[in-house]
């Protein structure tokens, strides 16, 4: 076959991706072809437009390594990483809702005791965070490990701070949950911050006319022997962000008052000499299948 025009070639690309031996190959094939041509005829690019568009994405592929991931940053903030989410979650009654993971998750976190501070010596409003772990059903999860982390008072996480040593957490802790699948630490309270934007994404959201700002939030990831992992967030309750996350990552039922408290007796048997936070959630797991 030869001779393809705007009328025929895409029947042609199809045609030649029918016979992939392995059959979600060939649908995931079949339907990319599909959608990128209906893209294209829609668009109707000019030259100048479609190699700005492949210099758009080379240059986001040149922003990736295991630091910055431009493409994962792209998928959030078109949507497309709330929408493989909710496919891949969807949860019974009781179990908490998920959000996006995020660039700053950092897998060897340090284990500490519960009730620790896990961001000593880092300048902010303190926050006392506590809350249980159960199944969809309400009952305790004895031992489940509680991954969170979340930025500073000024919207930075410590990865991103160029005095980072290599082997220095801060803002970041893993807990275990007690007999009554109960966790509480201490922390600082975050801020709302910009994602990252001096990249080709960043360029990307100007042009559209939006914002990179995140509300508020602390990030949690919690699992147990024979649930599927949660990852999710906690966001403050009033944060202007609520309603135009750049990623599309906030839901109702995610969304806490966290209180302020005059100076004084802290949820933790301590005396706070300056006022503090309090955030309390309550999680629930869904059974592995
Ligand atoms: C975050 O909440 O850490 C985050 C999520 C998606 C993109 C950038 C940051
Ligand atoms: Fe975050």
């Amino acid at each position: 076959m030869r001779n393809f025009d705007e009328t025929t070639i895409t029947e042609a690309v199809l045609a030649r991706v029918a016979n992939a031996p392995d059959p979600r190959v060939r649908a995931v094939s079949e339907a990319l072809v599909r959608h990128l041509h209906a893209f294209v005829r829609e668009i109707e690019p000019s030259f100048a437009e479609w190699e700005a568009a492949i210099g758009f994405l080379t240059r986001t592929g040149a922003l990736c390594d295991d630091k910055r991931q431009e493409f994962i940053l792209l998928s959030d903030t078109l949507g497309v990483s709330m929408l493989v989410d909710a496919i891949n979650h969807r949860l019974p009654d009781g179990a908490t809702e998920t959000t996006v993971l995020g660039p700053f998750f950092v897998a060897a976190a340090p284990e500490l005791a519960l009730g620790a501070d896990m961001s000593p010596g880092v300048e902010g409003n303190p926050l006392f965070v506590a809350g249980r772990v159960t199944d969809a059903a309400g009952r305790p999860i004895v031992g489940a490990v509680v991954d969170t982390w979340h930025s500073d008072d000024d919207g930075y996480y410590d990865v991103q701070k160029p005095t980072e040593e290599e082997g220095h957490f801060a803002m970041r802790g893993r807990f275990r949950t007690d007999a009554q699948g109960r966790f509480h630490f201490r922390t600082i309270k975050p801020a709302a911050y910009p994602i990252p934007h001096d990249g080709p994404v960043g360029k990307m959201l100007e042009a559209q006319g939006r914002h990179p700002w995140r509300p508020a939030h602390v990030h949690f990831m919690i699992s147990a022997p024979g649930y599927e992992t949660l990852v999710t967030h906690i966001f403050e309750e009033g944060d202007p962000y609520l309603d135009s996350d750049a990623v599309f990552g906030v839901k109702d039922s995610l969304i806490r008052a966290w209180p302020r408290h005059e100076a004084g007796q802290a949820p933790d048997g301590s005396v706070s000499r300056v006022p503090f936070h309090t955030l309390t959630y309550d999680f629930g797991l869904k059974r592995a299948d």
